[in-house]
């Protein structure tokens, strides 16, 4: 039977992401490849007696239908989250609970993008937007990230000769390469934006997890009407969840609202009440200070050991915060020979060449230091760079 498919389903990348989880579920290796965070930093008792309570308590409201647009008091809970920490003047209206930020990606991409229209991104640029806007048949306008934030002359030409949609960036502890926007480029990327009709979306999921404990401020803050953030609890309370949210200005949120009732009519509501009774009876700043500092020791470890193992040549990004970190190999050292080989010699890592749309990442792989322990760290790393000296 020729199943005819949508042409659309043609146009997303081909992934190996399912070849690499299988790859790195291998026993004895150690996976750097993978994007979770530390299963150990799950509040598995606080979620249990959370659950219990809701049980007792509302169970039956929690077990019904609810409405698209999400519980209200965990709105409450973002928005004025979003106030105390960020300053940002969110109200729950402007909030949506969503089936993970990753649906986000996907339902802004529904209700901004036709075939054939402009997005920028990041270059490189987190795998799993590329693959959400992919299904759209946008045209991809990839902008470098110059370290402390994306070369502002390449999005200012962007912005002025293909009037993107939108431009998806990740201005925290970027996925996959772990930078940061500096304060000067949060006000240059804004100064680009102001006066266009393209939106900055502005995705935080690791926000939170600046090693310091300090939070940076978004670049929203400066475009108010122009700006959508989205975030998540995956990071910081459990992926399994599901449970993210979009802040953005009524309008977007009212066509988002519509394309959110046919996709799925609401985001799992049992979930959503267990985890405000999870929110409402811990300390979740006090949770994601301590998880954040334990990251940053990891991060620190790994880099250390990159700089006194890996052959001349190699570099690395240096991150204050988030889960990932990118490696560059020494000249000739192809990323996909790291990673064939890495498996052999039980360490798994992820090859950048899918986080880059227009072609490029050969030389540069992903690492997450956040799903590993210290022991696996120093362990991993050795056993990365004895694979990397040998391809030299
Ligand atoms: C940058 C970024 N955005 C969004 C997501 C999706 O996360 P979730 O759907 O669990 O909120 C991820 C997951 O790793 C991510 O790295």
């Amino acid at each position: 039977m020729a199943y005819r498919f949508s042409d659309r389903m043609a146009q997303v990348p081909e992934s190996f992401l399912d070849e690499l989880f299988r790859v790195s579920a291998v026993p004895g290796v150690i996976s750097f490849a993978g994007g979770l965070p530390g299963s150990v930093h799950i509040d598995l008792e606080g979620i249990r007696d959370a659950a219990r309570a809701v049980f007792a308590g509302e169970g039956r409201m929690a077990l019904q239908y609810s409405t698209t647009d999400g519980y209200l008091p965990l709105r409450e809970f973002i928005a004025d989250r979003y106030r105390r920490r960020l300053g940002l003047p969110a109200m729950p209206d402007e909030i949506q609970i969503v089936n993970g930020s990753q649906q986000c990606l996907d339902l802004v991409a529904k209700i901004f993008l036709d075939p054939g229209d402009a997005v920028g991104m990041e270059r490189p640029g987190y795998l799993g937007a590329i693959e959400a806007f992919s299904l759209y048949e946008p045209v991809f306008h990839a902008v470098p990230l110059a370290g402390d934030g994306p070369d502002l002359d390449v999005l200012a030409r962007v912005v002025r000769e293909h009037a993107p949609k939108f431009f998806y960036g990740i201005p925290n502890s970027q996925n996959p390469s772990g930078q940061t926007y500096s304060e000067e480029k949060r006000r240059g990327v804004a100064e680009i934006f102001e006066g266009t009709e393209t939106i900055f979306y502005e995705d935080d999921a690791f926000g939170d997890l600046f090693f310091d404990g300090k939070p940076r401020l978004p670049v929203k803050r400066y475009l108010s009407g122009q700006g959508i953030m989205s975030g998540s609890f995956s990071k910081i309370v459990a992926p399994g969840m599901r449970i993210g949210w979009i802040y953005a200005p009524e309008p977007i949120l009212r066509e988002f609202n519509v394309a959110k009732q046919a996709a799925d009519l609401h985001s799992n509501f049992l979930c959503q009440v267990i985890l405000h009774r999870y929110l409402s009876t811990h300390d979740l700043d006090a949770h994601v200070t301590r998880v954040s500092a334990i990251y940053g020791r990891q991060c620190r470890l790994m880099c250390d050991l990159l700089d006194d193992l890996m052959p001349p040549g190699a570099g690395h990004t240096t991150p204050e915060g988030g889960m990932f970190l990118t490696a560059t190999l020494p000249g000739g050292v192809s990323s996909m020979d790291v990673f064939r080989e890495g498996v052999r010699e039980g360490v798994a890592v992820l090859p950048g060449v899918p986080f880059y749309v227009d072609g490029g990442g050969e030389d540069v792989i992903r690492l997450n230091f956040s799903a590993v322990g210290e022991e696996e760290i120093e362990e991993g790393v050795r056993r990365l760079a004895r694979v990397v000296r040998r391809l030299v």
